[in-house]
């Protein structure tokens, strides 16, 4: 059930990505949501090429099952990662922050299936026409950088604009989003917050309890006048945030108050001066689970949710 076109290009059983989330989403996260059959991804984020290689192997160890890579594309290791996830043969990358164009041949040569992040329209058709075989279409309500979109509203119009199996990303925790996802077209979901409050996450006790505590309108967003918007949930970091912008700081100021502060909430779990970045769903995570539970729960309410809709006549 729920089996889409999504699972048999890739190979998977159930058609949810784990999304890539940089220093969240290692070999540990990825392989474990590989091995109940999803998607797991990588993220490399600006990590080192040693780190991701090692990531990479690690995973291998971990799953037998295919497992993708997120790639950062302004990291400034992106030619060395480009690199290793085809020495590595990687099954599928993930891109984000911009278009991978130019690395498009390499990826083909090498058998390597591409699913670019789009947050319009306009990039998703690209995407399509530079033979990307899906994209993932993630709306505002995401955790990090967002575009201006909500899920809502970005599905459907990226769904009737390319042929390529769509993904909804943002705002999608359980089996209702789930369902609601396919309804308005997507062929799979890539869930983000939901997966950090997982048993096999590493991220820090303190930023999972952060996701826990926050609710419905506890986060917001950073950085707006950098043209790089970020979501995170409010604390010290964010009204430092506020304060800059209020006073019309230059965007290098404000962009220097962002770097490196997403390490410190997720390795060092200060939750006061690091970003900690989660979506506008984290009202409704209220527990730690394991990777294979949360899949499950996912499936067994999207099939009741459908049974409900059933019952109603249609
Ligand atoms: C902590 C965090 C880090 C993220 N890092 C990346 C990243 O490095 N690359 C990327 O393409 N998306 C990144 N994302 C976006 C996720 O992959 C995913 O699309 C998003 O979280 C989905 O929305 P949700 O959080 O509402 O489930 C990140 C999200 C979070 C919460």
């Amino acid at each position: 059930m729920f089996k889409t076109e999504i699972c048999d290009i890739l190979g998977i059983e159930y058609p949810i990505f784990q999304g890539g989330m940089a220093w969240v989403s290692d070999a540990k996260l990825a392989s474990s949501v590989s091995e109940v059959g999803a998607l797991g991804i990588i993220a490399a984020g600006h990590a080192t090429p040693e780190w991701l290689e090692n990531q990479i192997l690690l995973a291998k160890e971990m799953t037998d099952k295919p497992f993708g890579v997120n790639i950062m594309l302004l990291s400034p290791f992106v030619e060395e990662i480009v690199r290793l996830v085809i020495k590595h043969k990687v099954k599928v990358v993930t891109t984000g922050a911009g278009n991978p164009g130019k690395y498009m041949q390499a990826f083909a040569e090498a058998n390597i299936k591409v699913i670019p992040v789009v947050g319009a329209v306009a990039l998703a058709k690209r995407m399509e026409s530079i033979g990307a075989v899906a994209v993932v279409a993630e709306g505002m309500e995401s955790g990090g950088h967002i575009g201006e979109l909500t899920t809502m509203a970005l599905l459907p119009q990226v769904v009737d604009a390319v042929k390529i199996p769509v993904i909804a990303a943002g705002g999608i925790a359980d089996g209702r989003g789930f369902l609601a996802a396919l309804s308005l077209g997507a062929k799979g979901v890539q869930i983000g917050t939901r997966f950090i409050v997982s048993i096999e996450c590493q991220a820090s006790e303190n930023y999972k309890q952060a996701i826990i505590k926050a609710k419905d309108r506890d986060t917001v967003v950073t950085g707006l006048s950098t043209g790089h918007p970020v979501r995170i949930i409010r604390n010290k970091l964010a009204r430092e945030f506020e304060k800059l912008e209020k006073l019309e700081a230059s965007i290098e100021e404000i962009e220097k108050l962002g770097s490196g502060k997403l390490r410190i909430a997720v390795i060092d779990g200060d939750v006061e001066n690091g970003s900690i970045m989660a979506g506008q769903i984290s009202g409704l995570v209220k527990e730690i689970k394991p990777v294979k539970e949360i899949i499950d729960d996912i499936i067994k309410q999207a099939k009741v949710t459908l049974g409900n809709l059933n019952k109603l006549g249609v």
